[in-house]
Parts: structure tokens; C-alpha cells; sequence
């Protein structure tokens, strides 16, 4: 007996150190305690056969090596399981130091920041926005506008049509008889949106964005329209830039106009960018005709009201100095990019 525990001690001696893994310890551990087939196990089970006398030594004796064996184990797997730690902590370790990996940032095309822009100014003066629809009837962009069939003002935007009598709109002046059809002045609103026109060349693509204002009312006058028109153009090109209407026809506004800004590049002196006439044409107005006020069921005796309309895309080419509109519409992230607030 004393031999077998003598040679069960040495094993474990022996062997204890190969382990580099509390799994594979413990599986060694099996072959001696926790198990009835384990070897310290199988001494207890052959106590029955020592004489009756030796019995208590011999058991005190097993018990011995059982104990130190358990220690033995138990500081052997705490010792394991820190190197374990200390390897997965080695493994999975963050340099919290090293410099992050550039994410991509998105940003807003340039279309739609001036969008936001143009809608902050307006929304600040007190302008609701009302979107309209991108399928009209002809009624709505052209006659209701005072433009009857025939008319020759119908040729100024070439029209993509859907079928007799629907069309993509050409301008987003068709909301104007929307708006006021359903409402009665003060009306006061912005609408902004996509229009189609089959035209197709460096300032012109054949879709488009613009942005439409109309302010309805007692007594509105062009000089309401021009002190709005100061404001906005500061607003947007900056403090200083003048405005000046020019005299213009548009069917649905009378008189109407193309409304100028002095050059904000050169203040005035003439430079490339405004072909060195020191204005910039920036957009058409007008005081709502009377016929159209007529034909949305408003009193023009009682109403008066102004009109403008602007496209962003030219807004933006004028702001980013952008001189191809295409790349407006190309979804080159290179190009979109480059334009922050
Ligand atoms: N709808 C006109 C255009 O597309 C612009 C405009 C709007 C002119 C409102 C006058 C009044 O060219």
C-alpha cells in the first residue's frame, strides 16, 4: 500500500507540470480523485481488504495523499487559470493609443443644403412650406396660370408629357393655384420641389429643383416683394448684395420680372462670374396676375399678392461656384463632399 501511494505521489509529481491548460489538468486530476475509477479512489476501495487493525493508519494515510493531492491540484489550476487570463488579456488586447481608422463621413449635397438654407430663410419670415405633387394636370401648370392652349408662353418650357392632358410639371408655380384654391388669403407659403423640362445642356438638366414663393393679402405691393427679395438675397449672398428687378413676362404675374443681385464675387465691378456686368440673375417674380387670382376663386378687387421662383441647382452653382450642373446629379462623392453649411 505504502508503495502504491508512494508511486501515485511521484505520477503526480511528475506530471503535474506538463499542463498548460486547466481543462487538460483537470482531466489529469480525473485519473486519480473525483472518479470511483481514479487511482486514490480505487485505494479507498481497497481499504476493505487491509487487515482490520491497519485499517485506521492506512486510511489516514490515503486521506494524506488525497489531501495534499487536492491542494496540489487546486493551486496548480488557480496558477493555470491566471496564466490563461493573462494569455486571452495578451490576446485580445486594445491599443487604446493608436490612432482610430478615418470613418467616412457623410455629408449633404450641395442641392440640399442651399434647400435647407432657402427653406430657414423663408420659414424665418413666416412662409409655410406646401409641397405639391411631381404628375399634374396641364390645367394646373399651364391654364389655371393664365396659360391658355396656344398660347405662346407655352413654348418657353418644353414639357414632358404623360398622357393627354398630364404632364411632370414644369414649374412649381402650379402649386400657387393649389394653394390657392384650398385657402384664403393671408396666404404665405414656400414650395419646393422637382420640376422636368426637356432641356439639356451645362445650365440646364431636365430635371431640376425649384423653389416657389407666394404671399397673397390686402394691399400687397412690389415693394413688399422688393424689401423680401433685400432680405433674402443678404441672407443667402451676403450683407451688402443690392437687388434689381428687371422688367420680364411670365403669363401668370403682372408685371413681371427677373430679379438681379450685384455680383457678390466682385461687388459690382464686373468679373467672370458675372460676365462683367456686375448683376447675377437670381430668379423671376411678379405681382400674381389678376386672372389667376380670378381663376382660384380670390377677389383680385379685394387681394393682391407677389410671386417668385427660383432653381436651387443655380442657387448652389452660383454659391459653391459649381459651373456644370451635371455634376450636381452625378452621386460622385468626391464632388458632393467638398460642400459643408
Ligand atoms: N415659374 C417661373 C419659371 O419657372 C418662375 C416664376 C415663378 C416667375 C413665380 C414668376 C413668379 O420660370
Amino acid at each position: 500500500m505504502k508503495e502504491k501511494l508512494e508511486a501515485i505521489r511521484r505520477e503526480i509529481e511528475e506530471g503535474i507540470g506538463a499542463f498548460d491548460s486547466s481543462r487538460a489538468l483537470y482531466e489529469f486530476r480525473k485519473t486519480f480523485l473525483d472518479n470511483k475509477e481514479g487511482k486514490i479512489s480505487q485505494l479507498m476501495k481497497g481499504l476493505k481488504d487491509v487487515p482490520k487493525e491497519d485499517r485506521p493508519a492506512v486510511g489516514k494515510t490515503i486521506n494524506e495523499v488525497k489531501e495534499w493531492a487536492l491542494s496540489l491540484f487546486e493551486e496548480t489550476d488557480r496558477k493555470l487559470h491566471t496564466l490563461e487570463l493573462q494569455r486571452r488579456c495578451e490576446a485580445e488586447a486594445i491599443d487604446v493609443t493608436e490612432p482610430a481608422k478615418e470613418g467616412a463621413v457623410g455629408s449633404l449635397h450641395p442641392n440640399t443644403l442651399v434647400q435647407n438654407e432657402l427653406i430657414d430663410i423663408f420659414a424665418s419670415m413666416g412662409f409655410e412650406i406646401f409641397e405639391g405633387t411631381e404628375i399634374e394636370t396641364d390645367y394646373y401648370n399651364f391654364t389655371a396660370l393664365n396659360t391658355p392652349e396656344d398660347h405662346p408662353a407655352r413654348d418657353m418650357q418644353d414639357t414632358f408629357y404623360l398622357s393627354p392632358g398630364f404632364l411632370l410639371r414644369t414649374q412649381t408655380s402650379a402649386g400657387q393655384v393649389h394653394v390657392m384654391e384650398k385657402g384664403k388669403p393671408p396666404i404665405k407659403i414656400l414650395s419646393p420641389g422637382k420640376v422636368f423640362r426637356s432641356d439639356d445642356d451645362a445650365t440646364h438638366s431636365p430635371m431640376f429643383t425649384q423653389m416657389e414663393g407666394l404671399v397673397v393679402d390686402r394691399g400687397i405691393s412690389v415693394c413688399d416683394l422688393q424689401g423680401m427679395l433685400d432680405l433674402f438675397s443678404q441672407k443667402i449672398f451676403g450683407e451688402g448684395v443690392k437687388t434689381r428687378l428687371r422688367p420680364s413676362y411670365f403669363p401668370f404675374t403682372e408685371p413681371s420680372v427677373e430679379v438681379d443681385v450685384s455680383c457678390f464675387e466682385c461687388g459690382g465691378k464686373g468679373c467672370k462670374l458675372c460676365k462683367g456686368t456686375g448683376w447675377i440673375e437670381v430668379l423671376g417674380a411678379g405681382m400674381v396676375n389678376r386672372h389667376v387670382l380670378e381663376n382660384c376663386g380670390i377677389d383680385p378687387e379685394e387681394y393682391t399678392g407677389f410671386a417668385f421662383g427660383m432653381g436651387v441647382e443655380r442657387i448652389a452653382m452660383l454659391k459653391y461656384g459649381i459651373n456644370n450642373i451635371k455634376t450636381l446629379f452625378e452621386s460622385d462623392t468626391r464632388f458632393a463632399g467638398q460642400f459643408r453649411d
